[in-house]
């Protein structure tokens, strides 16, 4: 059973990298499958639509909401910008509750997914039980991505309770050393008692839900436990074992096998298929419109819902900017687009994921002047 569900997984995995670019996962299935209603299957359709037609103003909404509850984080990663220190310019906060409501409200009727989590540790917001809680009532599929180091067993009775859909923890290793290198601050034993402790409670409980992803970034210090982690992950109870391309700022950390170094961040091809600004809503902790999960610079973003209601946002000059450029891009082959100081400029220009690189500016079609070393799949 155990073998038949890892197979499983790398088959979707593969359909998904080959056919969809990483951007179908298990999630969306899911979210498509049982959080619908005709609205959203209508909304669904327009968007694609506008997307299709290159429009900048739009009547269609996004269906994935992205949320960063929180920019807080307890752990210090060496190639995170979170884990760095370093704000992007922003207030490092939590979303309350209510913040977190009113936002929801203007996008639950036309959303599947939810993704609570961009940078920062979701778990550290002492709100997040109730907003899940909320985001269900909602019909919306909620998922996060957690470092798992705040479950402790009565927070997760919570979070089981809160019916939440997806669990991704994130443990870079098999050991105490190997994971401790790159997830400063976090204990392997603790954090692996943790995720222990959410399965037994979710299997006594007999439920199926959260599904419960192993996320496990391959470094050069623990590419030779990828395969033994696997096959404990699925022996524990996991779901699904995901072996991730690390992004590294030194080539040091690359592991050697090619196995785990596929992906890169200069992919020109890939981004001749952006549709963020009509598909996806991305807030930031501190209330910032971003333009996709890879814009981390306060001053990249498209609005804050501090100043203006969603509405008022979802098509001001920033958006439609964008939604321009992307067309431009795509009808010309990824060969002209209008001059623009806005951030997906530089990132279709030069096919580096923004956050990686504060100003990539090659010519079109040219290598990027800064060295990137691979890459981050879609997050
Ligand atoms: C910035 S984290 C925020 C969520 C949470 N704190 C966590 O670590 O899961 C978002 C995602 O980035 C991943 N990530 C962190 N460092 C990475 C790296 N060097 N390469 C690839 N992914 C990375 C994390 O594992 C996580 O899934
Ligand atoms: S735990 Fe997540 S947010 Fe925190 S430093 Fe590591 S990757 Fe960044």
């Amino acid at each position: 059973m155990t073998a038949l569900r890892q197979h499983l997984f790398h088959l979707i995995n593969w359909v998904s990298r080959t056919f969809f670019a990483s951007r179908l996962s298990y999630a969306h299935i899911q979210a498509f499958l049982f959080n619908n209603s005709f609205k959203k299957l209508f909304n669904l359709l327009r968007v694609h639509w506008d997307i299709r037609r290159g429009n900048e103003m739009v009547e269609s909404r996004p269906y994935i909401f992205v949320f960063e509850v929180t920019n807080v984080c307890n752990l210090k990663c060496p190639f995170c910008l979170t884990g760095k220190g370093i704000s992007g310019g922003r207030e490092v906060r939590h979303m309350s509750f209510e913040e977190s409501k009113k936002i929801i409200d203007a996008v639950a009727d036309y959303t599947y997914l939810l993704q609570l989590y961009t940078w920062g540790e979701p778990l550290l917001n002492k709100d997040i039980i109730r907003i899940i809680e909320y985001a269900k009532q909602k019909n919306m599929y909620v998922m996060l991505s957690t470092n798992a180091t705040a479950m402790t067993p009565d927070y997760n009775e919570k979070l089981l309770a809160s019916g939440i859909d997806y669990v991704t923890v994130a443990i870079d290793g098999g050991s105490d050393e190997t994971y401790e290198k790159y997830r400063v601050g976090g204990n392997y034993t603790k954090v692996l008692a943790n995720v222990r402790d959410m399965l037994e409670r979710r299997n006594a409980a007999k439920r199926s839900h959260p599904f419960v992803e192993w996320q496990f970034i391959v470094f050069r210090h623990n590419e030779h436990e990828a395969k033994s982690t696997e096959n404990m992950a699925y022996a524990m109870g996991i779901d699904k074992f995901t072996p991730l391309p690390a992004y590294v700022e030194d080539e040091a950390w690359l592991p050697q096998s090619k196995e785990y170094r596929k992906t890169e961040v200069f992919n020109p091809e890939r981004l001749r298929n952006c549709d963020r600004p009509w598909s996806h809503l991305n807030i930031r902790a501190d209330g910032g419109v971003a333009s996709c999960c890879f814009e981390f610079f306060k001053k990249d973003d498209f609005g804050n819902l501090g100043d203006n209601d969603f509405d008022e946002i979802w098509n001001n000059a920033f958006f439609r900017e964008s939604r321009r450029l992307i067309s431009q891009f795509d009808r010309s082959g990824g060969q002209s687009m209008d001059d623009s100081t806005l951030i997906c400029h530089g990132c279709l220009k030069s096919g580096i994921r923004p956050s990686y690189v504060e100003k990539p500016e090659p010519p079109l079609g040219g290598k990027p002047k800064k060295k990137v070393i691979p890459l981050v799949e879609n997050r």
